[in-house]
């Protein structure tokens, strides 16, 4: 069974004093892990304040990025190595702000899930759709390479693990989220594409989420699709009000 993941990514939206007062509203409050699982994507600033409110232990505080070495001369890059060390389980990699204003390509995307996975942290592999290539009937083949190329190399055993969300970039940011149909048709796609490359057993053990204009209001409708286990939500994700009401789609 697949445990349904209801995570936020805060993109560079606050700060400290922010971060400290979201844990304070939602610490208590989150589902049980083993129900629901619930997680944050904070800039890596954020991180260990997070880590150390994280009372109840049942969020799980991800980082947005990291680099694909472990140390060395990168300045101003994040070590894979030291978020592992700090008891991070998630990493975003290959989200579409990345791609397009950080110029990550799939080849960048599949070094840095390799040194998620080195380090024992499960990649969340976003992967993105402009208008541009719906319109010109190029989604299927973007959504397919994107997911082939981040996953170069790497063994049934990991991709198993791996949580991958579908996040066209014409939903991101926009308040106009894709319809439940077509959120589901895009998860089905990188699962189909799963089950090519690695057979329908691992296809159907890993999870797949939708992200764009996620909120209160669209939740349920999107989490009622077969193909959807979860959502990756930005701005819904920054108020801790909006954030419960997320988590508790459900109620
Ligand atoms: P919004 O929910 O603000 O559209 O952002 C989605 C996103 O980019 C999550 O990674």
């Amino acid at each position: 069974m697949r445990i349904p993941l209801i995570a936020g990514n805060w993109k560079m939206n606050k700060s400290i004093e922010d971060a400290r007062s979201f844990m304070q509203a939602v610490s208590d409050r989150l589902p049980e892990p083993a129900q629901i699982e619930t997680a944050i994507a904070a800039p890596a600033i954020l991180l260990e304040t997070m880590l150390e409110m994280n009372s109840a232990n049942h969020l799980r505080i991800g980082a947005e990025n990291c680099y694909y070495e472990d140390s060395g001369a990168f300045t101003g890059e994040t070590s894979p190595l030291a978020l592992s060390e700090m008891g991070i389980p998630y990493v975003i990699v290959g989200h579409s702000e990345r791609r397009s204003y950080f110029n990550e390509t799939d080849d960048i995307i599949n070094r840095k899930v390799h040194a998620v996975y080195r380090n024992h942290m499960t990649p969340i592999l976003c992967c993105d759709e402009t208008m541009g290539r719906l319109e010109a009937g190029e989604k299927i083949h973007w959504v397919v390479s994107q997911v082939t190329g981040a996953l170069k190399d790497i063994s049934d055993d990991l991709a198993r693990q791996l949580v991958i969300a579908y996040e066209p970039s014409w939903a991101i940011g926009s308040g106009k989220s894709a319809s439940a149909d077509q959120a589901e048709e895009g998860c089905y796609l990188i699962r189909q594409t799963i089950a090519d490359i690695y057979g329908d057993d691992v296809a159907n053990q890993m999870r797949v989420l939708y992200g764009g204009s996620v909120n209160p209001d669209n939740i349920s409708e999107i989490m009622a699709k077969p193909n959807i286990d979860g959502v990756l939500a930005g701005g819904a994700s920054l108020d801790a009000k909006t954030f419960l009401q997320l988590v508790n789609y459900q109620k």
